[in-house]
């Protein structure tokens, strides 16, 4: 987790560590050139190779990605089956070429509710590239980060139970160990694609102190261009973690 002792950023800093995006807007996007839903799906599937591979020539550690929230089940029954369809399809399509360059893959979030076949090509994918040392890839797939603050508090609940922590000793540091992804550090730079300026139920506890960045792109144009402009606007901000700027100019002398 970051903590925000290192409070200055060098030039490298100026990259952000963990870069997590709230891919949305395929339907508009598809729904404006008259083609169904569903082709804005597939269309945004290519977006999230040119990105991935952008974020890895730039230096980012970590790249997170809204693929499907908890809420997304309540959508019609089709475009739900099609979005697990096409997680699926993608994984096969994509493995290899994600193994190539060095990433390694992760699937964050509740995957039991999926079906079974597509668990189990989650569980070769991530094996596959277990290794791989460049860029982590995360996919946030049936993640919501109101059940993940739920997971971390039942998990916790459950070490006070069996008396191997006591409550007293609940504190940031051990919600924030019992969170998903809590091996990595928090996002830096939060993106949200679509025009809509909300969170989303994304990573609510580890975007804490991210810097957001709201485009009205729609994910399926959301291009190389596009996510070089994220990362610069991310080099301008001024990133105080509740200090006064003057504070952050004598630590920096
Ligand atoms: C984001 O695009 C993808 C998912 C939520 C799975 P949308 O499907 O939400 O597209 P819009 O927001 O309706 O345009
Ligand atoms: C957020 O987009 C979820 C993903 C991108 C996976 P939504 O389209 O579901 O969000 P709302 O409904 O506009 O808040
Ligand atoms: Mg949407």
């Amino acid at each position: 987790m970051s903590t925000g002792s290192d409070l200055i950023m060098s030039p490298e800093q100026r990259i952000p560590e963990h870069v997590a995006i709230v891919m949305d807007g395929n339907g508009r996007w598809a729904e404006r050139q008259g083609k169904p839903r569903t082709a804005g799906h597939r269309a945004g599937v290519e977006s999230v190779r040119r990105v991935m591979e952008v974020c890895g020539e730039e230096g980012v550690r970590v790249l997170t990605l809204f693929a499907f929230s908890s809420e997304n089940w309540k959508r019609p029954k089709s475009e739900v089956n099609l979005l697990l369809d096409l997680f699926l399809v993608a994984l096969n399509q994509e493995i290899r070429r994600i193994d190539k360059r060095n990433v390694r893959l992760r699937v964050v979030g509740d995957v039991s509710a999926f079906p079974h076949k597509l668990q189990q090509r989650i569980v070769e994918a991530e094996r596959l590239t277990a290794n791989n040392d460049g860029l982590l890839l995360q996919i946030a797939a049936n993640y919501g980060g109101r059940w993940d603050i739920t997971q971390a508090a039942r998990g916790l609940a459950r070490q006070v139970q069996a008396g191997k922590m006591d409550a007293d000793d609940i504190d940031e540091d051990s919600i924030g160990r019992a969170m998903c992804c809590s091996d990595v550090p928090d996002p830096d730079l939060f993106i949200r694609t679509g025009g809509e300026q909300r969170l989303s139920n994304f990573l609510l506890w580890q975007s804490a102190y991210a810097e957001l960045y709201f485009t009205d792109v729609l994910w399926p144009d959301f291009h190389e261009a596009e996510m070089r402009a994220a990362i610069d606007d991310f080099a301008a901000r001024e990133r105080r973690f509740g200090l006064t700027g003057a504070q952050l100019e004598s630590s920096s002398c």
